[in-house]
C-alpha cells in the first residue's frame, strides 16, 4: 500500500530579521499572502495527502480567516508552534498518526518551491530515511573565529546551501526528535542534522533551486515580487486526461496547429469538444461571434467546462516598416482576442468551477527585435492572466498561461521556414500538457512546456 504523504508547514516564526510587527509569512506578494502562495504548492501537487500548518498561536484567527477566504482542499490541521523552529517541527511531526507515512517538512517563507522538488523528495523517501534539499554554493564559504579571523576556508565544491522541503520517514524522524529531546538539545536549525547527529540513516540530498529562497531580509521582498512576476510552472505528469471524459471544452484557433491538437486529444479521451475558428466564422476579435460560439455550445451541451484559446499571429520585422493595419491585427487577435474569450467565457466557467488557458510565448519575459509587437501581446496575455487570477479568486475558475517552447505549427514554419524537426515540440505534446494544466488546480501561473531534452546539451 502507498505510504500516506504529509506536508508539515511550519509558520510560527515571528520573522525579527524581516523587522515587521506582522510576520513575514503574512506579508502580501503578487496579491496573496506568502503563506498561501506556499500552500498552494502543495495543495495542487497531486501526491500530497494531508497538509498541517504549525503557527503562533496568536496567529491563529488571523490565518483561519485567511483561510476561509481561499480555496484549499488539503489542510486538516493547524497546529500550534513552540518557541524554536524545532519546536514547531517536533509538533507536527507528532501530529502525524501513521508511522509509515512520509512527512515533508517545508518553511512557509519559501513560496517558490517547485512541484520538481516534491517529486524527487518524495521519489528518494522509497530508498532513503531523510530527504535533504540544497543547491551548490556559487560564493566561497569561510568559518571565522571569535576575532573574526578565518579560521578555515573548507573546499567549496563539497559544499551545499541547504533549503526545504526535508522529507523524512515519521518514525524515523520521530525518533530523532525523541532522542534530541532526552538530550535536551532544542537548537537545530534544521531536521536533517538530528537525523545525522543519532545515525539514524542515509540522508539522500535533492538539487534543489535558485528560486527557492527563503524570504528573511526586507531586500528579499523586492527578488520575491520579480520572481513572482517571472516565476513558471511544468505540469505534473500525476494528471490524467482520462479525467476529461464528458467534460465539454471549447478551443479557439481550432483549425490548425495547437488547437487541432487539442480538440482531438480531447475527443479520443472523452470529451465533448467544439472546434472555432475563422473557417467556422469566428474570429476571437469579434467579441459578437465569441458569444455566439459559446452560446450555442452551452445550449447544445448544456456546459462548458474548458476554454482555450490558441488564436495567434505572427508577424516580423522592423516595427517602423511594418504596415499599421497588420500591426493592430497582431494586437487584435493576439491580445484583444484572449479578453473577448475570457470576458465571454466566465458566466460558464462559474457555472461549472471551469478553467481557461490562455497562450503565451518565452518571449514574454523580454521584448524581441523584429518581434516587437508579437513579443508584447505575450506579455501582456502573461499580465492578463496574472491580474484576472487575482480577480476571480473567488469563482472558483482558474486561468493560466500555457508557455511553449518552439512547436512545429503552420505558423512557425511560415515563418521560420523548414527546421530539424528534433528541435521542435510536437504539436500533441503542448495539447496535452494544456488540457493537462485546465485539469489541474492551477491558476494564474505560467506553464512551461519543454521538450524533454532528448540529445544531452541540448
Ligand atoms: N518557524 C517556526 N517556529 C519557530 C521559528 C520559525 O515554525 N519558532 C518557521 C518560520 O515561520 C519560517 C521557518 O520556520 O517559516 C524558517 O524560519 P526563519 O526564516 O528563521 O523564520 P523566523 O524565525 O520567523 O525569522 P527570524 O529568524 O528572522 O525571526
Ligand atoms: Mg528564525
Amino acid at each position: 500500500m502507498k505510504n500516506k504523504i504529509y506536508a508539515v508547514i511550519l509558520a510560527a516564526g515571528t520573522g525579527e530579521r524581516m523587522g515587521f510587527t506582522t510576520p513575514k509569512q503574512f506579508l502580501k506578494i503578487a496579491g496573496r499572502t506568502i503563506i498561501e502562495h506556499t500552500l498552494e504548492v502543495f495543495d495542487t501537487h497531486p501526491r500530497i495527502d494531508e497538509i498541517f500548518v504549525v503557527i503562533n498561536e496568536k496567529d491563529r484567527t488571523y490565518l483561519e480567516e485567511l483561510l476561509l477566504k481561499s480555496n484549499f482542499y488539503k489542510i486538516t490541521k493547524i497546529l500550534n508552534g513552540g518557541k524554536t523552529r524545532q519546536e514547531s517541527s517536533y509538533v507536527g511531526i507528532n501530529a502525524v498518526r501513521e508511522d509509515d507515512a512520509y512527512i515533508l517538512l517545508h518553511d512557509s517563507v519559501r513560496p517558490f518551491l517547485s512541484h520538481r522538488v516534491i517529486n524527487e523528495v518524495i521519489d528518494n523517501l522509497e530508498k532513503y530515511p531523510a530527504v535533504d534539499v540544497a543547491i551548490p554554493s556559487t560564493d566561497t564559504i569561510i568559518r571565522v573565529d571569535e576575532e573574526n579571523l578565518i579560521s578555515d576556508v573548507p573546499k567549496r565544491a563539497e559544499l551545499r546551501r541547504g533549503q526545504t522541503p526535508q522529507g523524512f520517514w515519521a518514525k524515523t524522524i520521530k525518533k530523532a526528535h525523541e532522542l534530541s529531546l532526552e538530550e535536551r538539545r532544542l537548537e537545530v536549525t534544521d531536521d536533517c542534522s538530528l537525523i545525522l547527529r543519532y545515525n539514524l540513516g542515509g540522508i539522500y540530498v535533492v538539487e534543489g533551486e535558485e528560486k527557492n529562497i527563503k524570504i528573511t531580509h526586507p531586500e528579499d521582498l523586492f527578488l520575491a515580487d520579480k520572481i513572482f512576476q517571472i516565476n513558471t510552472v511544468r505540469i505534473d505528469n500525476g494528471i490524467e486526461l482520462e479525467n476529461l471524459k464528458d467534460k465539454v471544452l471549447v478551443v479557439f484557433g481550432a483549425s490548425k496547429g495547437i488547437g487541432k491538437s487539442i480538440l482531438k486529444l480531447a475527443r479520443q479521451h472523452g470529451a465533448r469538444a467544439f472546434g472555432f475558428s475563422r473557417k467556422n466564422e469566428v474570429a476571437v476579435q469579434n467579441m459578437e461571434s465569441v458569444r455566439n460560439a459559446l452560446k450555442n455550445v452551452y445550449y447544445s451541451a448544456g456546459r462548458i467546462d474548458f476554454i482555450a484559446n490558441t488564436a495567434g499571429v505572427l508577424g516580423s520585422g522592423k516595427l517602423i516598416h511594418r504596415d499599421l493595419a497588420e500591426l493592430h491585427e497582431e494586437i487584435e487577435v493576439n491580445y484583444l482576442g484572449s479578453i473577448n474569450v475570457v470576458k465571454a467565457g466566465l458566466e460558464y466557467l462559474d457555472k461549472s468551477k471551469g478553467s481557461i488557458a490562455l497562450f503565451t510565448s518565452s518571449s514574454y519575459t523580454r521584448g524581441r527585435a523584429l518581434y516587437t509587437v508579437y513579443s508584447s501581446t505575450k506579455a501582456a496575455i502573461v499580465n492578463l492572466v496574472q491580474g484576472m487570477a487575482e480577480e476571480i479568486r473567488s469563482m472558483d475558475v482558474r486561468i493560466n498561461a500555457i508557455n511553449p517552447e518552439r512547436t512545429a505549427t503552420p505558423m512557425r514554419l511560415e515563418n521560420f521556414g523548414v527546421e530539424p524537426p528534433e528541435t521542435l515540440l510536437d504539436p500533441d505534446e503542448v495539447a496535452e500538457a494544456t488540457l493537462k494544466t485546465m485539469l489541474s488546480s492551477f491558476t494564474g501561473m505560467v506553464v512551461d512546456v519543454r521538450r524533454e531534452s532528448r540529445f544531452p546539451g541540448v
